[in-house]
């Protein structure tokens, strides 16, 4: 009878320590207990149009690189990640993050996501991986706040692009325009002769339409200083600009609020509308339909806006409590990396981040797009994130609404000044 309390008393004191054991940590160093992620949640909105099959050949490498992780490609569709951010806004908000997310460089990251606490400094692994001697000086500071880094950027975009369809402007007479007045001279003789001037699609393509055409009437200088507060929105150039924008919404078809930006773009290459304003993943878009440059389509600057590269980047983020850090570094170390970033632009449509990409593995209209970013002045993006925090923009987006109801060119400045001193630099 004693010789079995004895036993019971041994195997209560061995269970309590290994109890006490297991909440100490059990005498391993964290590291050696964290067990490897076995899968990491990367959320975009490229779900089509060239954009899915870029980040395909991403995940290629990240799979060939990581063949024990699962890649869980979260997407939400909707161009220029419309639905996506509202989507991600809510998991966010209620504690559930991916473990990286697709992120415009710029005032999107740093006023929102930087701002609410939600993505993690990834200045370590930037050192591990070299990249501040690889990524554009000019895009370091566009994703950094207090001398972290945020975000690693994959790509350069080019907002400012006119597409238009060589045969038509050819059967019509008509030359690529230069300048905003050439551009509205010529979409008057497209409309004569019974020709869609102008491909558009749903709110946010208006937004980008518009951004461009603040760019072209004022010129660089001045579209800067509308971010920075140094142009007046009440100017007489503003009005002038939005007049400009008024003309050129006369061109263009009548059912745009109801495509996507492929709908818009894709009336280019098959002939039934002349141009389109839209960033450069319509050429990825354009490659994915079989489309031939400079035969199916060309391309310009928008006019007005010759020697100047409107641009965005997408960059992808470490979530504060994400569920698979490590493999989240993983992933982030395949989109900074050179073989991620040459599997993934050329498809996308975008040149790469990263300066030492091999230019013999894009395609035409990509490498004039890396000269002009070399040499181009560089401006931001409003629609994609660089030049305005999330408040601001969707000031705009509101006021831009109702603009397109009721063509007030009055109400719309007045709208944009209001913006700018609620919620931007124009206190
Ligand atoms: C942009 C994004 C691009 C492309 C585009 C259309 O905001 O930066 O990569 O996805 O939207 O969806």
């Amino acid at each position: 009878m004693i010789k079995k309390n004895v036993w019971k008393i041994l195997l209560a004191t061995l269970l309590l320590s290994a109890l006490i054991l297991t909440a100490c940590g059990g005498g391993t160093t964290p590291e050696e207990a964290a067990p490897a992620d076995t899968a990491v949640e990367v959320f975009s909105w490229w779900t089509g149009g060239g954009e899915a099959a870029g980040l395909e050949a991403m995940i290629g490498i990240f799979n060939t690189e990581y063949p024990g992780v699962e890649f869980i490609n979260a997407t939400v569709a909707g161009g220029a990640g419309t639905n996506a951010r509202a989507v991600l806004a809510t998991r966010l908000q209620s504690g559930d993050p991916p473990d990286s997310w697709q992120g415009h460089a710029g005032q999107e990251l740093i006023g929102t996501y930087v701002a609410g606490g939600q993505i993690e400094p990834l200045n370590d692994l930037y050192d591990a991986q070299g990249w501040l001697a690889v990524m554009p000086e000019t895009l370091i500071p566009l994703i950094s706040q207090d001398g972290n880094i945020y975000s690693v950027p994959v790509n350069i975009h080019r907002a400012n692009v006119l597409w238009y369809n060589p045969a038509v402007l050819e059967a019509n007479g008509v030359a690529v325009p230069a300048t905003v007045a050439d551009w509205i001279a010529a979409m008057d003789t497209l409309q004569a002769a019974g020709v869609t001037p102008l491909a558009l699609g749903e709110q946010w393509t208006q937004m980008h339409l518009l951004e461009t055409v603040l760019l072209g009437s004022l010129g660089a200088d001045a579209y800067d200083g509308l971010w920075a507060g140094t142009t007046d929105w009440a100017s007489a150039e503003v009005k002038a600009a939005l007049d400009n924008f008024v003309t050129i919404l006369g061109y263009t078809n009548s059912d745009a609020a109801s495509l996507s930006w492929q709908d818009a773009s894709q009336l280019v290459v098959n002939g039934d509308a002349a141009f389109n304003v839209m960033g450069d993943w319509a050429e990825g878009y354009f490659r994915e339909l079989g489309k031939v440059p400079e035969t199916d389509y060309g391309w310009a600057p928008v006019p007005g806006t010759v020697g100047v590269f409107q641009f965005l980047s997408d960059s992808f983020t470490l979530a504060v409590g994400a569920p698979h850090p490590a493999a989240a570094e993983e992933w982030l170390t395949v989109a900074g990396s050179k073989a991620g970033q040459e599997a993934f632009n050329p498809i996308k449509g975008s040149i790469c981040a990263r300066t030492d990409c091999d230019p013999a593995l894009f395609g035409v209209y990509l490498q004039s797009a890396m000269d002009d970013w070399a040499s181009n002045k560089v401006s931001g993006s409003l629609t994609h994130g660089v030049v305005a925090n999330d408040s601001w923009k969707s000031e705009i987006d509101t006021a831009l609404g109702l603009f397109m109801a009721d063509m007030n060119v009055e109400t719309f400045q007045a709208a944009l000044v209001a913006a700018c001193a609620s919620s931007g630099p124009c206190q």
